[in-house]
């Protein structure tokens, strides 16, 4: 549910930018299956991805059949640098990057140096990104740590994920509690304070639980 939620929120914030804005430069930091480019009013779009993903993503739904300027760069941000890839599309033109799904499988400091290369490069950007805390991901999220790492990944969050940004410069402009917004999607918003309380129980029972006095 929040990975929905998650990305019709990200949805909205960039349609509002792009009717504001029909020329905005988008570019979407491991873009995985994002279809965006595809689906939204607008833009000029940037996908960046590991070299398989690209070229999967290319033979079903090329870049060139995108109803908006749309294009794909290889990377594998271990052993390439991002700042040479992005360098040629570097400029003041009004900018977002998207960090949807990636900021908990980094670390704080490849986080903030991808943010220091971001800033450098673009002179008028904001970045969209979803954070997530270790307690939550300690709390909730046990199955899903499991399954990724049976498939070779591993969850990094940070007690304090939005500290990168901070040491980058970045100014936080609006936040919004993903579990809010897929109630606030239902009509449910109402809900959202108590169901804080339920788990803020919860979350205080597993830790004298996993932390016995
Ligand atoms: C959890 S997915 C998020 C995908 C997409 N943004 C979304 O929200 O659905 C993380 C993405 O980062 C990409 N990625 C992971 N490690 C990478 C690396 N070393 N180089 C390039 N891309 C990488 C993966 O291929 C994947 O598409």
């Amino acid at each position: 549910m929040s990975n929905v939620a998650r990305a019709r929120y990200i949805d909205d914030l960039l349609r509002t930018r792009l009717t504001a804005n029909p020329e905005l430069k988008v570019v979407l930091i491991g873009c995985g299956f994002d279809s965006r480019a595809f689906r939204l009013k607008g833009g000029s779009w940037i996908e960046l991805d590991e070299p398989q993903l690209i070229a999967y993503k290319n033979e079903r739904l090329p870049a060139a059949k995108a109803p908006n300027p749309l294009r794909r760069i290889s990377i594998d941000f271990e052993e390439e640098s991002l700042q040479e890839k992005l360098q040629p599309h570097a400029g003041a033109a009004l900018t977002v990057f998207v960090l949807e799904g990636v900021t908990m499988y980094i670390t704080a400091e490849s986080l903030r140096l991808t943010l220091e290369i971001l800033r450098s490069l673009f002179r008028n950007h904001q970045v969209i990104a979803d954070l997530m805390t270790h307690g939550f991901i300690n709390t909730y999220g046990g199955t899903i740590k499991r399954i990724i790492a049976q498939l070779g990944a591993e969850l990094i969050p940070s007690n304090q994920p939005a500290l990168p940004f901070e040491q980058a410069g970045y100014r936080q402009v609006s936040s919004r509690e993903i579990a809010s917004a897929a109630l606030g999607y239902r009509s449910l918003e109402w809900l959202a304070p108590i169901l804080r309380l339920f788990f803020g129980a919860l979350q205080r029972l597993h830790r004298a639980r996993v932390e016995p006095p």
